[in-house]
C-alpha cells in the first residue's frame, strides 16, 4: 500500500495562512464588458434513490449523509468564493487551486469533500459488489496478485486510516512535477493501480493520481448503520455496493488521460531533437560558409 507522509498542519488545516488570502491569492473579478458568466455550485443529486442501498446503508445514514453534510459543504463553498477568482473555475480547479500545493486555502476543504462525496456516491449501486471482470481484473491481478489481494489491502487501508479520511483506488501514472514536500514524489514505477488513503479532505486528485474507487471513513458515514465497527462497514461497501461498472469506466478514461500524456511528451521531444538538429544544421553551414571564404 502506499503510504503518504502529510504533514499535520496540511491535515488539519493549520498551516498558517495569509491573513488576505482571498483578496491576494485570488483577486476580485473585474467588472469587463464580457464578463465570464458563473454560476453556484449545486449540491448534485445522488445517482439512485435514498433507500435503494438498503438494507446496507440506510435512508437515515444518506439522508444526513448527503442531505446535510455534503449539502453544507456545498453552501459554505458558495459563500467563501463568491466575488473571487475561485468562483469561476470548475470543482475540480478550485480544489487543486485551494491546495495551494499544500499550503492549504480555506476553499479547500469545502471543495475536496464536495467533489469526493460525489464521487463516493457514483461509486455505489443497489444490487453492487461482487467481482470486476475485463480490463480493471486483469490490472488487479498484475497489481495485486489477485482480486481478494486488492480487497484486503483497501480495507486495511480504509480500516487504518486514524480519525476522519478517505481510501482510495487509484490509477497512478504522474507525469507533473509535484514540487511539494508533502507530495509523494513520482516513482520510477508508474501506470499501475495502488491502494492510497488520505486524511480530512485530502484526496489523491493533490498527487495527479487517477483515482477509480473511494470510501469515506469519516465517522458520519457508517455511525447510523454500525456504530463504531468501520471493519464492518468497510466489508458490507466491498461485498453489496460498489459499483465495479463506474470503476471500469474510470479506469478507461484514466489509461487514456496517460497515454495521452504520454504522446504529447513524446511529440514534444521529437519537436525539441528537431529544432536542435536545424539549429546544429545552421551552425554547420555557418561554419562551412567561413572555411569557403578562407
Ligand atoms: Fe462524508
Amino acid at each position: 500500500m502506499e503510504s503518504f507522509s502529510i504533514s499535520s498542519s496540511c491535515a488539519t488545516l493549520g498551516t498558517p495562512l495569509p491573513s488576505h488570502w482571498k483578496s491576494k491569492l485570488f483577486p476580485k473579478r473585474k467588472n469587463v464588458k464580457m464578463a465570464k458568466v458563473t454560476s453556484k455550485l449545486e449540491l448534485k443529486p445522488l445517482p439512485y434513490a435514498l433507500e435503494s442501498l438498503e438494507p446496507h446503508m440506510s435512508r437515515e445514514t444518506l439522508e444526513l449523509h448527503w442531505g446535510r453534510h455534503h449539502r453544507e459543504h456545498v453552501e459554505a463553498l458558495n459563500k467563501l468564493i463568491e466575488g473571487s477568482e475561485l468562483e469561476e473555475m470548475e470543482l475540480e480547479e478550485i480544489v487543486l487551486s485551494s491546495y495551494n500545493k499544500g499550503n492549504i486555502l480555506p476553499p479547500f476543504i469545502h471543495a475536496a469533500q464536495i467533489w469526493n462525496h460525489n464521487f463516493f456516491w457514483q461509486s455505489m449501486k443497489p444490487g453492487g459488489g461482487g467481482r470486476p471482470s475485463g480490463v480493471l481484473l486483469k490490472l488487479i491481478e498484475r497489481d495485486f496478485g489477485s482480486f481478494e489481494g486488492m480487497v484486503k489491502e483497501f480495507k486495511r487501508a480504509a480500516s487504518s486510516q486514524f480519525g476522519s479520511g478517505w481510501a482510495w483506488l487509484v490509477y497512478k501514472a504522474n507525469q507533473l512535477d509535484v514540487g511539494n514536500a508533502v507530495n509523494p514524489l513520482p516513482s520510477e514505477e508508474d501506470n499501475k493501480l495502488v491502494v492510497a488513503k488520505s486524511p480530512n479532505a485530502v484526496n489523491p486528485l493533490v498527487w495527479d493520481y487517477s483515482p477509480i474507487l473511494a470510501i469515506d471513513v469519516w465517522e458520519h458515514a457508517y455511525y447510523l448503520d454500525f456504530e463504531n465497527r468501520r471493519d464492518d462497514y468497510v466489508s458490507v461497501f466491498m461485498e453489496n455496493l460498489v459499483s465495479w461498472e463506474v470503476v471500469s469506466s474510470r479506469l478507461e478514461m484514466a489509461i487514456e488521460r496517460a497515454a495521452s500524456r504520454q504522446r504529447q511528451e513524446e511529440e514534444r521531444s521529437e519537436e525539441e531533437e528537431m529544432l536542435h538538429t536545424e539549429a546544429t544544421e545552421v551552425y554547420l553551414d555557418s561554419e562551412s560558409d567561413d572555411a569557403e571564404a578562407d
